[in-house]
């Protein structure tokens, strides 16, 4: 698998705090005395025309066919990564670049929904990150994370998130087969702990080296 240098993405069930954690890099990087990399921090599905729609889809406000929503996906991904401002310019000037959800996501839910193939074949031609951090949580616990937040998209229930995890899981040490370095994380702790975690792990990239 060809990989991206400087991207690392953030992967886990939903609930399981990605979200939160790249606010809180955002604020080491903004606060930080020592010179660190640029950080460019950002997320699939995107900010961008694709994105909006896959977000209405979600909300379950737009009725879509679950193969047209893998195809969205992979429309998006495809302007996050080699649009203007994407990924591949900005981790290719040497920024650092950590995008909150990457092709994984579409492995895991996608491959849910729609069965393996179809995500697999949309996504198998897009390159892979130099780091995957997996956000580990039990799903019950993400759930009731989950319940304190306002509306609810169509992946956001239990059963589906026990099979998400179970699918991550499975999937994770194919990643690693094809050289992306995978770090495992106990999402389960305090935000502060998992960032200590989060950190210790992105410091070892080597953009952070001399
Ligand atoms: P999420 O990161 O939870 O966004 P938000 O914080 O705005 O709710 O992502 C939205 C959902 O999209 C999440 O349930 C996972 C799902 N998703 C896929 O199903 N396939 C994909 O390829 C991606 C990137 C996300």
């Amino acid at each position: 698998m060809f990989i991206i240098h400087n991207f690392a993405v953030f992967e886990g069930g939903d609930g399981s705090g990605t979200t939160t954690q790249l606010g809180l890099l955002r604020r080491r990087f903004d606060a930080s005395k020592t010179a660190l990399p640029a950080l460019h921090a950002t997320f699939e599905p995107s900010d961008g025309p694709v994105g909006a729609l896959i977000r209405s889809a979600l909300k379950g406000e737009l009725p879509l066919k679950k193969e047209t929503i893998a195809r969205l996906f992979a429309a998006d991904r495809n302007e996050h990564l080699y649009g203007r401002g994407g990924v591949l310019e900005r981790s290719g000037q040497g920024e650092l670049v950590i995008s909150d959800r990457y092709t994984l996501s579409s492995l895991v839910y996608q491959g849910i929904d729609c069965g393996e193939e179809l995500p697999r074949s949309l996504n198998e031609a897009f390159p892979g990150p130099e780091l995957l951090i997996f956000f580990d949580l039990d799903p019950e616990i993400a759930q009731k994370r989950l319940e304190g937040r306002p509306g609810r998209d169509i992946y956001e229930y239990l059963e589906f998130q026990v099979k998400v995890r179970e699918r991550y899981k499975a999937l994770l040490p194919e990643y690693e087969k094809a050289g992306v370095w995978v770090e495992l994380v106990d999402a389960s702790q305090k935000p502060e702990e998992v960032e200590q975690e989060v950190w210790r792990a992105l410091q070892k990239m080597p953009i952070f080296k001399p």
